[in-house]
């Protein structure tokens, strides 16, 4: 079958003979993908931040499919069914998934001890293959996918796989209360929902931060909110307490270890890896959101220790909220959310492109080429 490979960083390149997947368990599926996305935590396997990403793997958590194959314990799923199937892959009854922390399964990825499993996302995330294929084989296949309802344009289903509900979850996680000011640093997919989601838990103001203007204006139509490009801010802690006296109630972190503006944070976390990724977007967060605040990480870090002020999250008395996107938790209340046209997710898909095309995918997806936001792409069967 056709596959994306990763062949070491910043280098991918498309198999066309990849072995198709086996069922290799009773509770397994094998799903024929019909649309794959590359996300912005794709992107930090493709830059070599992420340890344990072998050579050989394919990448892709976020895709929809036609279940091709069940395993004789599947009881949900038939031969047939269109499905959208959540990034983390979760058992469904450990302790963890039993509090619907879906993301934390301690099955999937039983030698971690933090993330469960995820597709496509290094031995890290337990060593599973990705939806950049032609076929994808699904574990615990009767937790994590739902049929995709027949209204529903496999744009914005594919998009509920991942971004809706990681965009959700931040705003959530923040705890928002009736008129906040909430402030989202980056405008990539995930900032861009977390800054819609905000006005839904009663956010009284909306604030985007990023350097690329083309999102900045995209994201100000698209979620009605402010936005600043720090690279005109000579230092955007103190702009933030300029714009609303005593700091944002609210910061949300949706840019992850990849940020940029700081030169330290830059070379320390991105070149030599002293540190795991450059926090300059968190440090921005501590540091700009009011005393007694509260933050909201949804963007990706490695394991190994970065340089976050934690004193000063002692001292302001902050509240800190992170984690992987739970996202058959939400996936209920989001499919109501598309379907009465509260979220229009699929308006921010900028590129659709051939699965043949994948390294050409990444790369303007990573050098944020051509007004790129998010990019699907469509194996040649599923076209
Ligand atoms: N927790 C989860 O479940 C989950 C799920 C999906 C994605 N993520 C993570 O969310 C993050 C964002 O994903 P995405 O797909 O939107 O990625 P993306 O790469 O498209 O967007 C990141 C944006 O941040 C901007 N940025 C860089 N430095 C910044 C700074 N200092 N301040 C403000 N903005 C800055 C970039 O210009 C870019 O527009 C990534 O770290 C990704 O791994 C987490
Ligand atoms: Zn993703
Ligand atoms: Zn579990």
């Amino acid at each position: 079958m056709l596959a994306m490979n990763y062949r070491g960083p910043f280098r991918v390149r498309l198999d066309k003979d990849k072995p198709e997947p086996q069922i290799l368990h009773p509770q397994d599926a094998i799903v024929k993908v019909t649309r794959t996305c590359i996300c912005g935590s794709d992107l930090h396997l493709y830059h070599g931040l992420v340890p344990d990403t072998r050579v050989g793997m394919t990448f892709g958590h976020e895709f929809t499919g036609v279940v091709e194959q069940v395993g004789d314990d599947v009881k949900n799923l038939k031969v047939g069914d269109r499905v959208l199937v959540p990034f983390n892959i979760a058992c469904g009854t450990c302790p963890f998934c039993s509090q619907h922390l879906f993301g934390n399964c301690h099955e999937s990825n039983s030698e971690a001890t933090a993330v469960g499993g995820i597709f496509g996302y290094s031995h890290t995330a337990g060593g599973y293959d990705g939806g950049q294929a032609e076929y994808v084989r699904v574990p615990y296949a009767d937790v994590g996918p739902v049929v995709i309802p027949e209204w529903m344009d496999l744009d914005d289903a594919v998009l509920l796989t991942d971004v809706v509900p990681t965009g959700y979850q931040a705003a959530e996680m923040a705890g928002i209360k009736k008129g906040d000011t909430v402030v989202v640093f980056g405008a990539g997919p995930i900032g861009i929902m977390a800054a819609k989601c905000a006005w839904l838990f009663g956010a009284g103001r909306v604030i985007v931060i990023d350097e690329l203007e083309y999102r900045l204006e995209f994201v100000k139509s698209y979620a009605q909110c402010e936005v600043y490009n720090f690279r005109s801010m000579k230092d955007p802690v103190l702009f933030l307490k300029k714009l609303t006296g005593i700091g944002p109630d609210v910061c949300i972190d949706a840019v992850g270890c990849e940020a940029a503006g700081n030169a330290f944070h830059t070379i320390t976390g991105r070149k030599t890896l002293v540190q795991a990724g450059s926090p300059t977007a968190l440090e921005w967060a501590i540091n700009g959101v009011k005393k007694g605040g509260i933050i909201s990480i949804v963007g990706v870090y490695g394991p190994t220790a970065n340089l976050i002020p934690i004193g000063n999250v002692v001292n302001k008395g902050l509240t800190i909220r992170a984690n992987q996107a739970s996202v058959k938790r939400l996936l209920p209340r989001l499919i109501e959310h598309v379907k009465n046209g509260i979220l229009n997710p699929k308006e921010i898909i900028t590129h659709r492109i051939p699965l043949e095309e994948v390294a050409e995918g990444y790369h303007i997806f990573s050098a944020k080429r051509d007004n790129c936001i998010k990019t699907i792409m469509i194996p040649p069967k599923a076209a």
